[in-house]
């Protein structure tokens, strides 16, 4: 029971010791009353901390709040009759006029919430509160369902544990707020501008528009921040005043984060650093910064192979195996730390290492815990799994088994979500049966279990294609060798799916157009000629890039194609990229570090096997150098 007992029961529990230990003729010995000292200690317990709780509702929709006890009025300064009847995320609101929770709450942790309470389960968590007059608490909190007679959740009860927030939102986040609001009531230039029709009738009636009433504050954490990159640039014009809001770091850093994601931003942190979040987001948007690089470094992946795979892992990039010559599976593991000051490849150290392999995929979860996933080993085809923890004192490879897993496979693609789950897809049997099912392995539980995502429609099966993640739960497939009908052909079709989707996940094609014009480095519109063993890597607004691979004819080889699948009617363009860019070839290994460099390497040409060449695709300037 995690609600804290009466203290009244532990001073008895106290007394009773002592008296179980008195000795016979009555007298308290000295015997005693250490035994006395050592029990007060035995049942010390450290000051109770301070637990608010609520009750809610779970018959009625949105879970109102039928009881509050006094630690939650006190700490929260919200009276029992403020609150009753309502949601409890008011808290997660610091200003009562803002119609939405502030930015600083982890969207995260309320779809966490809102998950648990949905499928009747517990929740325990921390998250951003705010008192009622706006100080920033930190909530510890735990939400239990009670379940009734027949079973059905009838009530949750919320522990909360509030603590200081050590943050001051005025200071550190919003600097220039303060300065900039100053309440006007007769018509500014600013709100003659702001308006949208100069002859307005509310310009007449000399009122200024409702928005700028708002303080800056209000307008930078609830409208600005929840703006895309584009419109912020857009709004901007608007008026000084916005544009001054719209020039400060914190929203530009919040309007990248909202709408590239928490663990996007984070990678990109190094990046701004010079160039700063407007630019980042200008660059990453427009790629007109967008160049090939060809990067040297020391050390070398050796023995020479090829059908190796490599990723990221944090800014270092890890190979695993390949085939060498006379097919021979190679199970060694190289990395390449780019922030060393001469980064060169090295080959791990490691305990135990998986079978030999190639054709199988390498995955980072977590930015450094590799995962190995099938492929073609000694004895044929494979489907085991093994992870490392490269950060390890002693990194060792640990076979992962827990449910039953896809068939054994090659040439199958991989890519992961939200940082601990493994999605596979497609690859060749023994047989040389084409495959298309889809299987997902969450390394974050205890006991991680393969599931195979049923979807009432699946693309063509095949091999070669790749799988790139994009948004919080979405993935799109491309290319590959498909089958069709009796043959088997290279494939230009894009499909997507949402594994969180409400109703079953479900491939769909997307209907790709091609697109003419576009700024920066975006040129004319070709879709790309189907491929297999080509490079697909997302970029932080979702957007795709595709290029190389085994193309018919051999031709082509190094043009970029960009492809925006969230668009209503995407449209695939083509990327006209300055610099050196790595040969043509098909098979590369692709990573992508610091969220914009995109780093190639390998690939075989047909007469050669290319493997210590390495290029650099740079999505945005670069800090150090320009
Ligand atoms: C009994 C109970 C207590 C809750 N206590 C808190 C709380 O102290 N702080 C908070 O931010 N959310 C709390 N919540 C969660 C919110 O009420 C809400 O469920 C959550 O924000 C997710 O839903 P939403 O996305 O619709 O806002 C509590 C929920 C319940 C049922």
């Amino acid at each position: 029971m995690w609600i804290k007992e009466g203290e009244g029961d532990d001073e008895e529990r106290r007394r009773s010791f002592r008296k179980h230990l008195k000795s016979p003729d009555g007298m308290e010995s000295e015997a005693v009353e250490l035994a006395s000292l050592d029990a007060d200690l035995l049942f010390y317990r450290p000051p109770p901390v301070q637990m608010s709780i609520v009750v809610s509702d779970a018959m009625e929709p949105d879970f109102p709040i039928i009881y509050v006890n006094k630690v939650f009025e006190l700490s929260t300064g919200f009276r029992a009759h403020e609150v009753l009847g309502r949601n409890c995320r008011f808290l997660q609101f610091r200003d009562h006029r803002a119609k939405r929770r502030h930015p600083l709450v982890d969207p995260d942790i309320v779809s966490e919430i809102r998950r648990c309470l949905k499928e009747g389960m517990e929740f325990q968590g921390e998250l951003l509160n705010f008192k009622k007059d706006g100080t920033p608490l930190v909530n510890r909190l735990k939400l239990t369902p009670i379940l009734s007679d027949d079973a059905i959740v009838s009530h949750v009860i919320g522990i909360q544990v509030f603590s200081e927030a050590k943050l001051d939102l005025s200071k550190t986040s919003y600097p220039v707020f303060k300065e900039t609001y100053k309440p006007k009531t007769d018509v500014s230039a600013d709100a003659v501008l702001f308006s949208p029709d100069w002859n307005s009738t509310w310009i007449q009636r000399k009122e200024v528009c409702g928005l700028l009433q708002l303080s800056d504050e209000v307008i930078a954490q609830n409208i600005l921040t929840r703006l895309k990159p584009r419109d912020v640039a857009s709004i901007g014009s608007v008026c000084r005043r916005i544009r001054k809001l719209t020039e400060n770091e914190y929203v530009r850093k919040m309007v990248c984060q909202n709408a590239w994601g928490r663990d996007v931003t984070g990678s990109l942190e190094l990046m701004t650093k010079k160039l700063g979040w407007g630019r980042l987001a200008r660059e990453i948007t427009t790629l007109e910064a967008i160049r090939w690089k060809k990067f040297t470094v020391g050390g070398a992946v050796e023995p020479l192979r090829c059908n190796f795979s490599a990723c990221a892992a944090g800014n270092r990039l890890v190979l695993f195996g390949g085939e060498g010559v006379n097919m021979q599976p190679m199970d060694d593991t190289f990395v390449l730390n780019l922030d060393a000051a001469n980064p060169e490849w090295r080959r791990v150290s490691v305990e135990s290492s998986p079978p030999g392999r190639w054709g199988h995929t390498l995955s980072c979860l977590n930015g450094s815990w590799l995962v190995v996933f099938g492929g073609c080993g000694r004895q044929g085809l494979l489907n085991d799994v093994f992870v490392l923890d490269l950060d390890a004192k002693k990194p060792t490879w640990k076979e992962v088994s827990g449910g039953t897993p896809p068939l054994p496979r090659s040439w199958h693609s991989s890519c992961t979500l939200e940082g601990s789950k493994l999605v596979v897809s497609g690859g060749c049997t023994d047989a040389g049966v084409l495959l298309s099912d889809t299987f997902l392995l969450d390394l974050k539980m205890e006991k991680p279990t393969w599931k195979e995502i049923p979807t009432s429609c699946t693309p063509p099966s095949r091999l070669g294609h790749s799988l790139s993640a994009y948004g919080r739960s979405k993935i799109l497939m491309f290319g590959g060798l498909a089958k069709t009908g009796h043959l088997r052909l290279r494939s230009g079709e894009a499909y997507t799916v949402d594994l969180e989707a409400v109703e079953a996940p479900q491939w769909r094609q997307l209907e790709c157009g091609a697109l003419a014009g576009g700024v920066g480095g975006v040129q004319n519109a070709v879709a790309p000629p189907p491929r297999l063993d080509h490079v697909a890597v997302t970029i932080p607004c979702g957007r795709i890039i595709v290029f190389g691979g085994s193309i018919a004819g051999l031709h082509s080889p190094s043009q970029l194609f960009l492809l925006d699948p969230s668009e209503e009617k995407p449209s695939w363009r083509t990327l006209n990229v300055p610099g050196q860019p790595p040969k043509f070839a098909w098979g590369h290994g692709t990573c992508v570090v610091e969220g914009t460099r995109v780093l190639v390497l390998g690939g075989h040409t047909g007469e050669e096997w290319v493997l210590n060449e390495l290029h650099e695709l740079c999505l945005a300037s670069r800090y150090d150098s320009e």
